[in-house]
């Protein structure tokens, strides 16, 4: 499969958020949290951890690259930096699921971590959750070693 690696656009941001809520089920703290509390806020989880792009532009508008094949955009990947602590994280990843399987998670990974060696920062970050086994093996396959484990705790007010 043809892809290249390129920064998102402003005009992307729609697009990022379809591709988040049609990737993000059941691997996504926001829809197991309304799969144990239900709807939240008349809110449901897709409307939730969409708005993680809006907050990932808003931390860092220049730090989120897409692939595109095709003169379409299949997966992206955003990322935030602490430059004072030598740190990059990468909050959100996704891609659809019909360009999964063709090393495109991978390569905005690669890509990833690459902008953050020219930003000459010292260690990268990601998280993922128990119920994902992809990014249990992709990420240490990428060089990431485990760190911790959480528990997330929620309850309804
Ligand atoms: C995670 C994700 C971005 C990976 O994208 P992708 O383009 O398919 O990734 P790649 O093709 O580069 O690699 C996927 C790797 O996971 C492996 N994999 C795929 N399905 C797997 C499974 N069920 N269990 C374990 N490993 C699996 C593949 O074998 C591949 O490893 P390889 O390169 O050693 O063969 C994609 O699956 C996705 O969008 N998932 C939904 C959203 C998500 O989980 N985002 C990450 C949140 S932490």
């Amino acid at each position: 499969m043809d892809y290249h690696i390129r920064k998102s656009r402003p005009d992307e941001i729609e697009i990022l958020k379809a591709i988040t809520v049609e990737s993000f089920g059941g691997v996504s703290v926001d829809h197991l949290l309304e799969q144990k509390l239900g709807v939240l806020g008349g809110h449901d989880w897709k409307w939730r951890k969409a708005r993680h792009i809006d907050a990932d532009l808003a931390a860092n508008d220049e730090g989120t690259f897409v692939a595109e094949s095709g003169g379409q955009v299949v997966g992206y990947i955003t990322t935030v930096v602490d430059v004072p602590a030598g740190k990059g994280r990468i909050p959100n990843l996704a891609v659809t699921a019909a360009a999964r399987g063709h090393g495109i998670g991978r390569a905005l990974i690669e890509h990833a971590l690459d902008s953050f060696r020219q930003q000459k920062l010292a260690f990268a970050m990601i998280e993922t959750m128990e119920t994902n086994p992809v990014g249990q093996t992709l990420y240490p396959s990428c060089g990431f070693v485990e760190v911790a484990r959480q528990i997330h705790f929620a309850c309804r007010l």
